[in-house]
């Protein structure tokens, strides 16, 4: 076996500011390293953990699965946990919505929406349909399809000759504008830049518009007002255009309902969900359609689409029991409750750290933003590299947080709290006492003012 301390650089692709421990084990919100040091999951990983590591009920429902089998391909078998976790989450939609295809991460749920709805238009007489309006800044994902609508320039720059870069438009940030508009008025302005953008395209050539409901790691937990969803609710209504969104953050209870869609009744056509989803114990997402989109390719000859691991018996075992376990527990519920607990707590920390921008987010999706003043909201000096040093301060407390550059990837610095929605009260005192000690001691280190 080898040591713990060893150094192997075979699986390494990115530039990491600082090698991490390997992991021993895990459970509920803690992970422990192969030295015994222990960390609150602050982040759910990447905001996928959504029930907290090694619950027993998934864990048993794998094994059972496992036993049985773990892999029969579509065109030779049917599979009970894929027909289960189907119906179940079916069940969960908005009205209309009850074609579940499965695969295995969000990338691939981005991917499968986008081709659905391309091959809808192929097969509905709307050639003329392709383009796919998104967001900037976004993140949807890292193959191509995903990256053409991603609205994050580092994550496109490299491959942009060998895509077609999608139109943008920008997202709601309505906290960074000084206009005397009031919130919903911002609200109803962004939305109206996504009927201005379909204008300079041609409707005839506009097949769809892409967001999350509420921003990820892009924006930092980005929520836009209510009016900007019901305008472009309406817009995509009124040019016949498809309304995707991408869950893939967002759903699986993350945000305090089961899909952040639901707090403004968006009734998308075509919905991606992953991470939480599978919640960490099997790569797993769906792409949830429409009847209508489904059953008119189905008239058509079927989707041109599909992956090997699609409908996999053991994710699907998994899922099912993820599930279950979230709507058992109520834990859609609690991080309603927990959420708006945690948000008043990291709003106080504006009253004790001036370079605490903002503080926002929806359920369990929060964020904050670190700025160089707040009447200005200028992001701090990108030499401090704020996002790697107050995450590398909390990582030696013992609590694992994840941050982004906020502004379009590139400058300024946001950290997600979106720990399991498990989370207890004791727990959420935990998290809060490790994230101030670790701010303050970011502050100092970085001379900012206490
Ligand atoms: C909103 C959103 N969409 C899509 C993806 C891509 O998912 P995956 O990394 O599972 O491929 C992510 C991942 O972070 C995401 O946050």
């Amino acid at each position: 076996m080898r040591q713990a301390e060893e150094i192997n650089e075979s699986h390494l692709f990115y530039q990491e500011a600082t090698r991490r421990p390997r992991l021993d084990r895990a459970e509920g919100i803690y992970l422990w390293d192969v030295h015994g040091k222990r960390y609150l999951d602050g982040s759910s990983g990447a905001m996928v953990s959504n029930i907290g590591h090694s619950n027993p009920r998934v864990l048993a429902a794998m094994k059972q699965q496992m036993d049985k089998s773990t892999f029969a391909y579509r065109l030779h078998f049917e599979n009970g946990p894929a027909e289960d976790l189907a119906s179940m989450t079916a069940s969960l939609m908005p009205p209309g919505l009850n074609r579940i295809f499965f695969v295995s991460g969000g990338s691939e749920a981005i991917e499968s929406c986008l081709k659905l709805a391309r091959q809808y238009a192929f097969v509905t007489g709307q050639e003329s349909r392709w383009k796919v309006i998104s967001l900037y800044p976004s993140y949807h994902g890292s193959t191509l399809g995903a990256s053409a609508v991603t609205g994050m320039q580092q994550f496109v720059e490299p491959f942009r000759d060998m895509i077609r870069v999608m139109p943008k438009i920008p997202a709601a940030t309505c906290y960074l504008d000084r206009d005397g508009l009031s919130h919903e008025e911002r609200g109803e302005r962004y939305a109206e830049y996504l009927r201005e953008e379909i204008e300079r395209q041609g409707p005839e050539t506009v097949l769809a518009f892409i967001m999350e409901p509420v921003g990820g790691a892009s924006t930092g937990a980005l929520v836009p007002p209510d009016s900007w969803f019901t305008r472009i609710r309406e817009i995509c209504r009124e040019y016949n255009i498809l309304l995707i969104a991408d869950e893939v953050m967002t759903g699986a209870g993350r945000t305090g309902r089961f899909l952040a869609s639901e707090w403004w009744d968006l009734e998308p056509d075509i919905i991606a969900v992953a991470k939480g989803f599978g919640a960490g114990y099997a790569p797993l997402g769906a792409m949830v359609a429409h009847e209508r989109i489904v059953s008119a390719i189905l008239d058509n000859g079927g989707f041109a689409h599909g992956y090997t691991y699609a409908g996999n018996p053991l994710a699907c075992a998994a899922g099912l029991a993820v599930l279950q376990e979230l709507l058992e527990n109520k834990l859609v519920e609690n991080a309603d409750r927990q959420g708006r607990k945690l948000r008043v707590r990291l709003t106080e920390l504006m009253d004790r750290y001036p370079f605490i921008g903002d503080v926002r987010g929806k359920g369990l999706l929060l964020a904050f933003e670190l700025v160089r003043d707040r009447d200005s909201l200028q992001p701090l000096d990108p030499g401090l590299n704020a996002h790697l040093a107050l995450v590398d301060e909390a990582y030696r407390r013992g609590l694992i947080i994840y941050s982004r550059r906020t502004r379009g990837g590139l400058v300024g610095d946001h950290f997600m709290v979106c720990p399991p929605l498990t989370i207890t009260d004791a727990q959420l005192d935990e998290l809060m006492e490790l994230l101030t000690a670790s701010i303050e001691a970011f502050a100092k280190s970085a001379g900012l003012p206490l």
